[in-house]
C-alpha cells in the first residue's frame, strides 16, 4: 500500500477500505505522509465526498489516534456547537444542566476567524482557570457537577493535525471531514449524552439547509452507533445570536440570561439545548425536561450554579470589564430590519480586537458590538441600531451599516431553531 495508489483509487471514485484510511491517517501522524500529500487527499474528499461507511471508519480511526477520557461519573452530558457569531450558549447551558444534577465535564476551544470560542469568553473573567489536571477536573465535576477546560490529555491528535491543514487547504466545509472531526472529539471526551448545535447560514460553516440536514443526520448516526444518546439541532446563524458579540460583553449577556432576562432567540435556544441534554440524560420526555430547565432558569438556580462554577475555577465574577469607550450607530432610515450579516459583524468585532486572525493574536476582552435590534424589528430613522465598544482599534460606520438591510415592508422574525434530528 502507498499514498499514491490510495490517491489514485479515490480519484477513480472507488471506496476506500478501513485499512487504507488507517494507512493515510497514521502515516500523516507519524510524518511518513507529507502535508502536500495529505492536502491532496483532503481536497479529494472535499470534492468527491466519502460514503457513510468510510466516514464512520475515518471517525473511529481518528478517535483511536490518542487518549480517551473515561470519568467515573454518570450521567455525563456534553454539547458542541459548530461555531457562530455571538454564540455564548455553553456559558448558560452548562450551569443550567448542572443545576439539575446532570454532570457537564466539558472541553472547549478558542475562537479563530470570525467565530468566538468559549475559552476566550471565560478568560474575560479575571483569574478564571482554563487548565486543570485530569484529577482536578474529575474532582470538580464530582463536587459541583460542572467543570470546563481548554485542553486536556492528548485527545484526537489526528484532528489537531488534520484541522490545521484543512484551515489552509480550503477544506473546512467538507461534510465527512466536519462529521469525523466533531464526532471523534465528542466520543473521546467520554460523555454518554451528546447534543450538537449545528449552525446554518451566512455566519456558519454550513450555509445550505440541505447540507446541514445531511451532516446532522450523519453525526447523530455516528453518536448513536457508538452507544451515545445523540441529538442535533439545526439553528440559524444568518444573524448573530443574542445581542452581544465580544468576550466580556457575551459573558455579561450570559449572566443576564441566567437571571431570566435573556434575549428571545438566545433564551429559546438555551432552553432547547438544555432540555435535550436533560431529557436524553435522565431518559424523560422533552416536555418534562423543558419544565425543569425553565424552572431553574427563572428561579435563579442556574445562575447560582454559574457563580459556584466560576468560583471553583478561581474566577472573580465582579471583575468583568467592558470598554468605557463606546460609539452608537443609528439607522439612516425608517423600516424593518431584513438582514444583519453575522459574518460581517463577526469580522468587524474581530477587527476591534475581540477575535484573532492567527493563533498568536492577542484578544482584547473588553471590546465588541452590542446590537440593539434584530431581524424583524421595526426601526426609525435616527434610532440606535447598535453600540460599538472599542479601545485602540476602530471600525468604520459605513462598514457596519453595510451589514444591515432595512426595508419598508414588514419582515417576519426568523426562527432560531430550524430543525431537530434525533
Ligand atoms: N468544529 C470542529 O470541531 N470541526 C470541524 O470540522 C468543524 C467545526
Amino acid at each position: 500500500m502507498n499514498i499514491l495508489e490510495i490517491l489514485e483509487k479515490k480519484e477513480r471514485k472507488e471506496i476506500l477500505s478501513k485499512e487504507e484510511l488507517e494507512y493515510v491517517i497514521n502515516g500523516f501522524l507519524d510524518g511518513t505522509i507529507k502535508d502536500y500529500q495529505m492536502s491532496a487527499f483532503l481536497t479529494e474528499i472535499d470534492l468527491l465526498g466519502l460514503t457513510e461507511e468510510e466516514t464512520i471508519d475515518l471517525t473511529n480511526i481518528m478517535l483511536n489516534s490518542g487518549d480517551k477520557i473515561k470519568l467515573d461519573i454518570e450521567p455525563l452530558a456534553d454539547k458542541h456547537s459548530t461555531g457562530g457569531v455571538g454564540d455564548k450558549t455553553t456559558l448558560i447551558v452548562a450551569p443550567l444542566v448542572a443545576s439539575l444534577g446532570v454532570n457537564v465535564a466539558k472541553m472547549s476551544g478558542r475562537g479563530l476567524g470570525h467565530t468566538g470560542g468559549t475559552i476566550d469568553k471565560l478568560e474575560s473573567i479575571k483569574g478564571f482557570r482554563t487548565e486543570m489536571t485530569l484529577e482536578e477536573f474529575e474532582n470538580q465535576v464530582k463536587r459541583i457537577n460542572i467543570a470546563l477546560v481548554g485542553q486536556m490529555g492528548n485527545l484526537v491528535p489526528a484532528d489537531k493535525k488534520i484541522y490545521a491543514l484543512r484551515d489552509v487547504s480550503g477544506t473546512v466545509d467538507s461534510i465527512p471531514l466536519i462529521a469525523s472531526s466533531v464526532m471523534s472529539k465528542k466520543l473521546a471526551s467520554g460523555a454518554n449524552t451528546i447534543v450538537l448545535d449545528l449552525k446554518v447560514g451566512g455566519g456558519a460553516l454550513v450555509e445550505s439547509l440541505e447540507e446541514a440536514k445531511e451532516l446532522g443526520t450523519l453525526m447523530v448516526k455516528i453518536g448513536n452507533m457508538n452507544g451515545k444518546n445523540t441529538a442535533c439541532l439545526l439553528t440559524n446563524m444568518d444573524q448573530p445570536l443574542g445581542f452581544a458579540v465580544g468576550n466580556a460583553l457575551e459573558v455579561l449577556e450570559s449572566i443576564e440570561t441566567l437571571k431570566g432576562n435573556g434575549p428571545e432567540d438566545l433564551n429559546e435556544l438555551v432552553i432547547r439545548l438544555s432540555s435535550l441534554m436533560i431529557s436524553l440524560s435522565k431518559n424523560i420526555p422533552l416536555e418534562e425536561a423543558t419544565k425543569q430547565v425553565e424552572e431553574n432558569l427563572y428561579n435563579g438556580k442556574g445562575y447560582e450554579k454559574f457563580k459556584e462554577w466560576v468560583e471553583a475555577q478561581n474566577g472573580d465574577i465582579n471583575s468583568i470589564e467592558v470598554s468605557q469607550k463606546t460609539k452608537e450607530i443609528v439607522s439612516e432610515k425608517d423600516g424593518y430590519i431584513k438582514r444583519i450579516d453575522a459574518l460581517k459583524i463577526g469580522k468587524l468585532a474581530r477587527e476591534l480586537g475581540a477575535g484573532r486572525l492567527t493563533k498568536e493574536d492577542i484578544i482584547n476582552f473588553k471590546v465588541g458590538i452590542v446590537l440593539n435590534k434584530k431581524v424583524g424589528d421595526k426601526v426609525e430613522k435616527g434610532e440606535k441600531l447598535l453600540t460599538i465598544y472599542y479601545e485602540d482599534k476602530e471600525i468604520k460606520e459605513e462598514d457596519i451599516l453595510a451589514a444591515y438591510e432595512i426595508v419598508e415592508e414588514k419582515v417576519e422574525k426568523p426562527k432560531v431553531i430550524i430543525d431537530m434530528i434525533k
